[in-house]
């Protein structure tokens, strides 16, 4: 259903319309722009996808560039963590795709990357992020009370992990 690959030049004109729209923005961290502009998109593709020794790819649905998923390994006493996100273009949402995504990126960070525990932070109105963690055996570990503000608005962190 979804292919998982690097990213290509290519891919630049769409991700930026895709990833410019508040509604894929708005609990992502803060760092993640809006508006997003194609300079974004490529300054990500060059460098910013694997910037902390992250492992990001794209998701392609039906051969088209839909969305994003990557893995930023911890370091230390924590090296064999990793946290996991990803985001998906409004107009390819509710079919399954971050949920196939999040399956095969899980199984590859297991299997093949070696790690043993992979965690997502989601902001409390975020429902539909958690319920794709949960359909891929993913499990709420703890609520950070207003862990977070962005826009004005402060958010709980939902901290969901699953081990390998
Ligand atoms: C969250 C996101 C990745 C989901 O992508 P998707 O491809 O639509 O996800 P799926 O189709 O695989 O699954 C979505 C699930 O959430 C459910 N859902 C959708 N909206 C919901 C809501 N408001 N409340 C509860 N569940 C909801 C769907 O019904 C579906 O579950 P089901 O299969 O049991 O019916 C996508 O909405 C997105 O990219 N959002 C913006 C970026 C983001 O928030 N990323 C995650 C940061 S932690």
């Amino acid at each position: 259903m979804i292919k998982l690959r690097d990213y290509a030049i290519a891919d630049t004109e769409r991700f930026a319309e895709l990833a410019n729209n508040e509604n894929v923005s708005r609990y992502l961290i803060y760092t993640f722009p809006y508006p997003y502009t194609r300079q974004d998109a490529a300054q990500w593709i060059a460098t910013g996808a694997r910037a902390n020794n992250a492992v990001t790819q794209a998701i392609e649905y039906r051969g088209e560039f839909v969305g994003t998923i990557g893995i930023t390994p911890q370091t230390g006493w924590k090296a064999h963590s990793a946290e996991i996100g990803y985001w998906i273009g409004e107009e390819y949402w509710g079919r399954g795709i971050a949920t196939a995504a999040l399956r095969a990126m899980s199984e590859t960070a297991f299997s093949t990357l070696g790690y043993k525990r992979l965690f997502a932070p989601v902001l409390g109105p975020n429902k539909a992020s958690m319920r794709v963690l949960e359909k891929c055996g993913y499990s709420l570990e703890g609520i950070l009370k207003r862990e977070v503000s962005k826009d004005g608005s402060y958010y709980d962190g939902h901290y969901y992990a699953r081990l390998g």
